[in-house]
C-alpha cells in the first residue's frame, strides 16, 4: 500500500467523503464556527500517551497535511517520550518532504505525570489533540479535550465499562454543541475498499444482510514487562496496561472492535443481545482471558457469529464476512455472487493517514466529523460479549444503555482512570478471573 501523497488530502477527502455515511455529524444550522485556528498556516497538534500507536499517530499526521506541528506531548513515562521522537523520527524518514522538522517539542510543552493531559490541554491555540493512552483512559481524556474545546483523534476503543462508553457518547454530544471533531481510531472507515463495499452493500448487492462471521484470531501481541527498581504499582500497571481487563477491556474489546465496529457498520445498527463463552489458559500475567466465541443478535433473524483468540502457534484470521439473500461481502475484500467487481486497490491510500486526512479537513470545512457514537457503540458490543463469556449468562443491549436497575449499567471497573490521578492504587492479582456460572 502506498503511503498516502501530502497534497492529495483535498482530492482524497473528496474521492473518500463517503465516509461521512457513518460520521460525519449533521449540519444543522446553527453549529459553531470551526475551531482551529484559522488564517493560519500552522495546524497545532499534541499527542495525548506517547507509546506505539502515539508515534505512530504522530507520524501519521504529520504525513496528512504538512500544515501540522506536533507541538506538546503528555505521558506518565518520561522514557516513553524519549522512545517516541527516536520512533518518530525513523518513520518520517520512509516519508517525502523532512515532516520530522515539523516535530516541534519543548520542555515547557513536554508533560509527565498522569496529570500530564490537563497541562496538556492549556496550551491555547491547539488545533487537534491526539489520545493514544491505554483504553481505560480514553473517555476521560476525551471528555477533558472536548471540554477544553479542542477537536480530538481518541484512538479506538472507546472503553473499558459501560460506564465509560456512555462518557465517550456524551463527549461526542458536547463536541457537536461546541462544534469540535471527534475521530477514533477506527481506520477501517477511511479504507477505500471498505467504502466501496459499504456503498455497494448500502444500495442492494448482496440483498438483505441475514448472517455474519467476524473474527480476531491471532497470537499474544504483548511481553510481559518485569517491574523496574522503585517503580510503584500505578507505573507498572500502566506498563502492562494490556495485561488488565481494567486497563483494556480484555481482547474483545481492545481489538475485536475493529470487526465488531465493521458489522455494525454495515448492518446499520448494534447487536441486542449477546451470548458467548471464553476462557483463561496460559497467561503469565493479568487477568485476561485467551478467548472468545460469542453470538452477537442484531434482531430481526440476525446473527454475526465472533471469535477473538489471542494464542500464539494458532490459525490466524482477522476480518468480517457478511452473508446476504443475493450475495455475501468480505467487507476488506470482495464481493461474491452478484457479479459486481470489487477488490482490495494495492494503490490505495494508507487508511491510518486517510482518517487524519479526513479528520483535518473537517476541521477546516467547519463540517466536524464526529466518530464518538459509532466507536463507543462498537464498544459496548464488544463489552457486552465480554460480560457474557465471564458470567455464562444472556447480556441485552438494554442492559448497559438504558435499565439503571441492571447490574451491568453502572459497571465501572476498578482502578478506573482517576484513580491513577489521585494514587496510590494496587494492581489487581493474577490469574483471578471471573467463572461463568458463579461470577
Ligand atoms: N487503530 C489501531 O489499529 C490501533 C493499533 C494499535 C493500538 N491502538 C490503540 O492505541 C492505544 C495505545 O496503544 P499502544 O499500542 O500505543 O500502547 P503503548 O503501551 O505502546 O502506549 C501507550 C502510551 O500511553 C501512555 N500512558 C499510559 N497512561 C497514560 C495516561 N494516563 N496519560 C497519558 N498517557 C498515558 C503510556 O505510558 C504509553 O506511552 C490503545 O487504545 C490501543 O487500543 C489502535
Amino acid at each position: 500500500m502506498k503511503p498516502n501523497p501530502i497534497h492529495h488530502s483535498r482530492r482524497d477527502f473528496v474521492k473518500l467523503s463517503t465516509a461521512a455515511i457513518a460520521g460525519l455529524s449533521p449540519l444543522a444550522g446553527g453549529i459553531p464556527a470551526p475551531v482551529f485556528a484559522a488564517g493560519n498556516d500552522r495546524f497545532r497538534v499534541g499527542i495525548i500517551g506517547c507509546g506505539n500507536r502515539g508515534s505512530g499517530a504522530a507520524a501519521n499526521v504529520l504525513e496528512a497535511d504538512p500544515a501540522v506541528e506536533i507541538v506538546a506531548v503528555a505521558d506518565p513515562l518520561g522514557d516513553r517520550i524519549e522512545a517516541f521522537k527516536a520512533k518518530v523520527e525513523t518513520l518520517c524518514q520512509k516519508l517525502p518532504g523532512s515532516p520530522f522538522q515539523r516535530l516541534k517539542l519543548t520542555p515547557d510543552t513536554t508533560f509527565v505525570g498522569f496529570d500530564a493531559y490537563k497541562k496538556l490541554l492549556a496550551i491555547d491555540p491547539l488545533d487537534l489533540v491526539v489520545i493514544c493512552s491505554p483504553v481505560a483512559f480514553h473517555s476521560l481524556h476525551l471528555e477533558a479535550c472536548v471540554r477544553a474545546g479542542k477537536n480530538a483523534f481518541m484512538e479506538k476503543p472507546a472503553a473499558v465499562d459501560p460506564v465509560g462508553a456512555r462518557r465517550v457518547i456524551a463527549a461526542g454530544e458536547l463536541a457537536k454543541q461546541k462544534g469540535l471533531a471527534v475521530g477514533t481510531g477506527t481506520q477501517r472507515r477511511h479504507e477505500a475498499v471498505y467504502l466501496q463495499n459499504y456503498r455497494a452493500v448500502a444500495d442492494g448487492a448482496i440483498g438483505k444482510i441475514v448472517s455474519g462471521r467476524i473474527w480476531w484470531c491471532g497470537g499474544d501481541p504483548r511481553k510481559v514487562l518485569e517491574r523496574v527498581e522503585g517503580e510503584d504499582d500505578a507505573h507498572l500497571m500502566v506498563r502492562n496496561w494490556y495485561q488488565y481487563v481494567e486497563m483494556c477491556g480484555d481482547h474483545i474489546v481492545e481489538q475485536h472492535v475493529h470487526n465488531i465496529d465493521v458489522a455494525n457498520w454495515f448492518i446499520g445498527r448494534p447487536p441486542q443481545l449477546a451470548m458467548g463463552f471464553g476462557a483463561r489458559t496460559r497467561r503469565k500475567l493479568g487477568n485476561r482471558y485467551d478467548f472468545f466465541s460469542v453470538d452477537f443478535d442484531y434482531g430481526d433473524d440476525l446473527t454475526v457469529h465472533s471469535m477473538s483468540r489471542q494464542i500464539n502457534g494458532c490459525y490466524q484470521r482477522i476480518g468480517e464476512h457478511l452473508v446476504g439473500t443475493k450475495g455475501s461481502v468480505m467487507p476488506g475484500g470482495k464481493i461474491t455472487g452478484t457479479g459486481i467487481k470489487s477488490k482490495p486497490d494495492k494503490d490505495a491510500a494508507n487508511p491510518y493517514v486517510q482518517e487524519h486526512v479526513d479528520l483535518i479537513h473537517s476541521i477546516r470545512e467547519g463540517k466536524p466529523l464526529n466518530e464518538a457514537r459509532g466507536i463507543a457503540e462498537a464498544s459496548l458490543a464488544a463489552i457486552m460479549g465480554r460480560i457474557s463469556a465471564y458470567t455464562g449468562q444472556v447480556i441485552r443491549w438494554t442492559d448497559l444503555t438504558e435499565r439503571t436497575d441492571s447490574p451491568w449499567y453502572s459497571l465501572a471497573l476498578k482502578p478506573g482512570p482517576e484513580d491513577f490521578e489521585a494514587g496510590p492504587i494496587s494492581i489487581p492479582p493474577t490469574g483471578v478471573v471471573p467463572l461463568p456460572g458463579a461470577a
